[in-house]
């Protein structure tokens, strides 16, 4: 027998992800491979995440991952998570805008937010469920956490579509290439092409501005594209990854620094709503939004997206849940 009685200095982390459909089955799969901690899926469909968390774990004696993953129904298996991803929802159908799954999913971000609370008081939350900016604005709310610990993924997942658009264009390698995309996950986004580069060269250097305008488009366009192509529901192999990017800064204390949805308080001259902007994420949550010079038709596009959120959060607020 292989036992001990001395106790870890090294606790193993565990991440719990909320919605075993396809976001949350990828992101939990994605952080296995990184051995990011010890996983717990969790869905209201019985079966479903316990099938899909023993396929995972059975894939670890070959894709060579160390860690548990198990499926439940039951939050007291997520007890004393480090960090929990919430994915579930209802995912867009062609024709449906981010925004129609509002009244739906509100109530689902709300039940779950609360379990969450009851059983890791002390956890991160990564919300993915849309529309995103009303959905993390909801959990913050419902947890009572400070915003440190209560954060949005959309803007790693649109940067990285913009980033893919461009090395597609230019024929770069993808690796050199990086972009920035802030404001609302929605159509109101804003693609920053100043500060989107290849091996440190803003594109506006190495493009013309129609090509620009096209990429900046089918960034904005990039969710409804996945859509239109699948027919039954929306991406989820590149918000998986998205995801699993932000947990991965939080959970090795990285310090990235990723543009990520993140309740504002006076930065950008927005107070008490989340928006994409730049964070330094490291092991407790949000370490630091960072600030960026906009030109005057950048801060008007960022004030144009803030109207969208705001109408979103009206919405929510509406709903009198809070
Ligand atoms: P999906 O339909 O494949 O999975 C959603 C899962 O949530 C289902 O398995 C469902 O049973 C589960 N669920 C529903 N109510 C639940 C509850 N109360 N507790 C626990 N689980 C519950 O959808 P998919 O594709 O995984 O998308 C999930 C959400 O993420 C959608 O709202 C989608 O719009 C959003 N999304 C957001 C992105 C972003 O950039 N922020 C990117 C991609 C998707
Ligand atoms: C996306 O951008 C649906 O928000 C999701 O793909």
């Amino acid at each position: 027998m292989i036992e001990s009685t001395i106790p870890s200095s090294f606790p193993r982390r565990k991440l719990t992800v909320v919605g075993s459909g396809n976001v949350g089955a990828t992101a939990a799969f994605l952080a296995a491979q990184k051995e990011l901690g010890d996983i717990v899926l969790l869905d209201v469909m019985d079966g479903i995440p316990q099938g899909k968390a023993l396929d995972m774990f059975e894939a670890s004696p070959i894709q060579g991952y160390d860690v548990a993953v198990t499926g439940t129904q039951d939050y007291a298996d997520t007890a004393n998570s480090d960090l929990v991803i919430i994915t579930a929802g209802i995912a867009r159908k062609p024709g449906m805008s981010r925004d129609d799954l509002l009244a739906t999913n509100v109530n689902i971000v709300v039940e779950v937010t609360r379990s969450i609370v009851h059983h890791s008081p002390n956890c991160i939350i990564l919300v993915v469920t849309n529309p995103l900016d009303a959905m993390v604005y909801t959990a913050k709310r419902v947890s009572g956490f400070p915003r440190e610990r209560v954060l949005g993924m959309a803007g790693v997942l649109d940067a990285a579509r913009m980033r893919s658009f461009i090395a597609q264009r230019l024929n770069v390698s993808i690796g050199v290439v990086s972009a920035l995309v802030l404001g609302g996950h929605g159509d109101t986004m804003v693609p920053l092409p100043r500060y989107s580069t290849v091996a440190g060269v803003p594109i506006t250097q190495l493009m013309d501005e129609a090509a620009i305008t096209e990429i900046c488009q089918r960034t904005a366009d990039g969710g409804a594209e996945i859509v239109k192509l699948l027919k039954t529901g929306s991406a989820f192999y590149a918000p998986g990854a998205a995801v699993v990017e932000m947990a991965e800064a939080i959970l090795r204390d990285k310090h990235s620094v990723l543009p990520c949805a993140a309740l504002l308080q006076g930065e950008y001259g927005v107070d008490g709503f989340y928006m994409g902007v730049p964070c330094k994420l490291g092991g407790r949550g949000l370490e630091s939004v960072l600030e960026l010079d906009l030109q005057p038709n950048e801060t008007a596009a960022l004030k144009c997206s803030l109207e969208s959120v705001q109408a979103l959060v009206a919405q929510v607020d509406a709903l009198g849940h809070f």
